[in-house]
């Protein structure tokens, strides 16, 4: 009890009417404080008397558990509490004068799991239990979170494990591909009869070797962190060096160029290396798409404050079905795809500041559209100016 309460107790027959009102108001002012404290609180108390009958609660509580309060009656506390677990907790622990820390329990509110942490502790005054104190604690979210972060570091180590692996893949496979030369030339050389045969053996386990070594490449580009230095770029001009790297496979694959590069682009930020084995990446797929030939065309236009870049195939074209997973890591439909091409270059466009889109129809070709954002050295230059001016 308070210690104004205890004196103001001991005197009371001395007290005259405004000083006892003067208490009571002061006990009021208290009381209601204290019951602001509680009902503040995030956690849920209950407190029950020595015979396990309610005698305080909180409003988190109700919500929490929740209670039956309808009918308190003279009932017990356990007999307030809706689910049936808890109930069962509290009955057992009070009854046999247990007090136990963070008993989970995991209940349905309204189609959502909750879970719940609840303490049973003795309230003792003057060394006797003078009745007990229940803390509930929602702790859903904390869980929630402890689950995301552990799988969020578990697939992380493994991500950072296969990219150990891939790397370690590499070296062999190079190792392969020099030797699988010598004995292709050393056969030329030697001028064995069998060499036609053996020859085109060698060429398939080349080829293989080459599709390992892509897949590698590819995974180890979209797993590693990147470190995309964007610096002023010609747009026009990555795009014309692409086309020269590709050049001599478009045209072993029967297809056209057709290119329409706006004339005067501004100069876009841009890491070369990266977006252009991004854009590599979209071409392929559309030499892929293409298998008996066909057109794939190139344009960029600058519209407003952006620039437009669109690559155009007439090749297969995809349904609504494939459209929906192109960018998802791993998704392919081709017998020897990796699916990693697109997630790449979605990762890549966005360190960019690009956004992309596709259209595409079955058996009439796909666009894909890129659009960068021209960045406002030209605006700040003018600001400044303005500001100078003022
Ligand atoms: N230009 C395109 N035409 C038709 N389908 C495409 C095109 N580009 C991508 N796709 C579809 O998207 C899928 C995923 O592409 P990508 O991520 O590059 O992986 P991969 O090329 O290894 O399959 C491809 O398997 C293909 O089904
Ligand atoms: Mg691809």
């Amino acid at each position: 009890m308070r210690k104004f309460i205890q004196r103001a107790l001991n005197k009371l027959e001395k007290l005259d009417r405004e000083r006892i009102h003067q208490l009571i108001y002061d006990i009021a002012v208290e009381n209601e404080r204290l019951e602001l404290v509680l009902n503040s609180m995030n956690d849920g108390v209950l407190v029950a008397d020595e015979n396990h009958r309610l005698v305080l609660h909180n409003k988190p509580v109700e919500r929490l558990l929740p209670l039956n309060l309808a009918d308190p009656g003279e009932g017990f506390i356990w007999e307030l509490i809706a689910d049936p677990h808890i109930a069962v907790f509290v009955e057992r622990t009070l009854l046999e004068q247990e007090s136990i820390m963070d008993q989970e329990f995991a209940i349905d509110a309204g189609g959502l799991t909750r879970i719940l942490s609840c303490s049973v502790m003795p309230l003792v005054r003057n060394g006797t239990v003078q009745g007990n104190i229940l803390r509930v604690e929602d702790i859903s979210e904390k869980r929630n979170r402890e689950a995301r972060l552990r799988r969020a570091e578990s697939l992380a180590s493994l991500t950072t494990l296969a990219a150990g692996v891939a790397h370690e893949i590499k070296n062999p496979l190079g190792s392969i591909g020099i030797h699988i030369q010598l004995i292709q030339r050393a056969l030329a050389a030697e001028g064995i009869r069998e060499s036609a045969s053996v020859q085109g053996n060698l060429h398939v386990i080349n080829e293989e070797i080459e599709r390992l070594n892509k897949i590698v490449v590819d995974f180890l580009f979209a797993v590693r962190p990147m470190d995309v230095t964007l610096e002023y770029g010609d747009l026009n001009r990555l795009l014309q060096e692409l086309l020269d790297f590709v050049d001599v496979e478009l045209e072993e694959a029967g297809i056209s160029i057709e290119t329409d590069l706006a004339g005067e682009l501004p100069e876009l930020l841009l890491d070369d290396k990266y977006l252009k084995h991004a854009l590599l990446n979209i071409v392929k797929n559309a030499i892929s798409a293409m298998p008996e030939g066909g057109t794939l065309r190139l344009d960029t236009r600058l519209r407003g404050d952006e620039v437009v870049l669109r690559v155009i195939d007439n090749g297969v074209g995809m349904s609504d079905q494939v459209l929906e997973k192109i960018f998802e890591p791993y998704f392919t439909t081709k017998d020897f795809g990796s699916g990693i091409g697109l997630t790449l270059v979605y990762k890549v466009l966005r360190e960019h500041n690009a956004e992309i889109s596709v259209v595409s129809q079955e058996g009439k070709g796909t666009t894909f559209t890129i659009t960068f954002r021209v960045p406002q050295k030209e605006q700040h230059l003018l600001d400044w100016h303005e500001e100078a001016d003022a």
